[in-house]
């Protein structure tokens, strides 16, 4: 791993720290036994005592972790038998500029939708959720992210979980394309994912709906009506007009572009939403289940959070015991809390999923060190 120095490297293959620092000397390079070394330096000792030693990154670090519990993320993957594959819901994320209604607009979807459904259910945040729309006299579900913004969208992108589907661009019609509206859509671009526009806010007067549908075909979206192919929907996220007509869009942009499906016949697997400590509850995270089913009772291992499910529960606090490819489920029973984004899987047994968790643990707090280490000598570096 980057960063690495003797010491790790004399845990990893069972020697004294002594030892290797005495064989770098010996082949003129001096060392202590704390001291990050560059790839070229491990080379040098690893030709010498006979072993190929390469830096690798977090990510390899933590897959090959997974193999020695015999778990691969990639074959299994790569092996679903297409008859395995069902379809599964889009996961959307809203993204744009500041004010120009993101949170109305989950807002809207939310209130119209989900707790409508629930006659006494108190729905609560829990950092994703579901609707169901009608599509062509199919009722069909969506998944939301309801962490509007492209902070969380790339904080999740940077851990590896990459859970958009479809990107919901708001641009207010009033103000148009904006700083951050071109960020929004730079991230969806680099993920691949492709973008419905809501232009928003059309009950304000002055709103100019064309004018944002110009300004945005210099960014590549080009709506229906002028020859291209991004879909682009007038609405109001505070009166609700053409709510459904967006939610419609996604679902067609989705059935367009992607080939969303997944196993449901598998260990779960998917990403960490959001998590927090309960006072009550202890450990609550939210997860987005990607492949599989988890279930009641599974082990499963987020980060370095483990633990066995001890309940589920939807946006509406209603128990679950089982939840399937894109359903987003509050998960009680960690040990500890999760990050947002963390990766989750299930793990065969209590035991492997914590054992994988106290691995990472220790190899979290060894890059830390090192990092320390790292700001330590520059600060002397600085002094002398
Ligand atoms: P940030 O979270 O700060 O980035 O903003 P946001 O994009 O989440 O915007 P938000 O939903 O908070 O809306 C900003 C303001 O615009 C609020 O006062 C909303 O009530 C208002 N607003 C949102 N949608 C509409 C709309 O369709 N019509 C009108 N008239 N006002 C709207
Ligand atoms: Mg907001």
């Amino acid at each position: 791993r980057q960063g690495a120095t003797l010491s790790d490297l004399a845990e990893k293959i069972n020697v004294n720290p002594a030892a290797l620092v005495t064989v770098l000397f010996h082949l003129g390079e001096m060392a202590t036994a704390t001291q990050s070394l560059d790839e070229a330096t491990f080379e040098i000792l690893g030709q010498e005592i006979g072993w190929n030693i390469k830096i690798v990154s977090a990510e390899e670090e933590d897959r090959e972790l997974l193999q020695q519990f015999d778990i691969d993320l990639d074959s299994e993957q790569e092996d679903q038998d297409d008859k395995d594959l069902k379809p599964r819901p889009p996961v959307v994320t809203v993204m744009g500029h500041v004010d120009h209604g993101k949170t109305r607009l989950l807002d809207t979807i939310r209130k119209t939708n989900t707790s409508a459904h629930e006659a006494g259910g108190i729905t609560q945040r829990i950092g994703a959720y579901q609707v169901t729309v009608n599509l062509e006299g199919e009722p069909r579900k969506i998944t939301f992210l309801d962490t509007p913004g492209h902070e969380a969208f790339t904080a999740m992108r940077a851990r590896g979980a990459e859970l958009t589907d479809v990107a919901i661009l708001v641009v207010a019609a009033d103000d148009g394309v904006m700083p951050q509206t071109v960020e929004a859509i730079n991230h969806a671009k680099a993920a691949d994912v492709p973008i419905v526009v809501a232009v928003n806010k059309i009950d304000v007067e002055g709103a100019n709906p064309e004018k944002v549908r110009g300004q945005l075909t210099e960014f590549g979206l080009v709506s229906e009506e002028y020859g291209g192919d991004t879909m682009f929907v007038d609405i109001s996220a505070k009166l609700g007009t053409n709510v459904d007509k967006l939610l419609e869009a996604v679902l067609l942009t989705a059935d367009a572009d992607l080939d969303l499906r997944a196993n449901p016949n598998m260990d779960a697997r998917g990403a960490t939403v959001e998590a927090r400590l309960d006072k009550g509850r202890g450990a609550v995270a939210t997860v987005l289940v990607q492949q599989g089913t988890l279930h009641v009772g599974d082990a499963i291992v987020a980060g370095s959070a483990y633990g066995r499910v001890r309940a589920m529960l939807d946006e509406n606090g209603k128990q679950m015991k089982e939840a399937g490819p894109s359903t987003p489920v509050q998960v009680l029973g960690l040990t500890s809390v999760p990050t947002a984004g963390d990766v989750f899987i299930v793990a065969p047994e209590d035991r492997t999923a914590r054992q994988i968790a106290e691995k990472r643990e220790a190899t979290a707090r060894a890059a830390q060190q090192a990092k320390r280490r790292k700001v330590v000598s520059l600060e002397t570096l600085n002094e002398q």
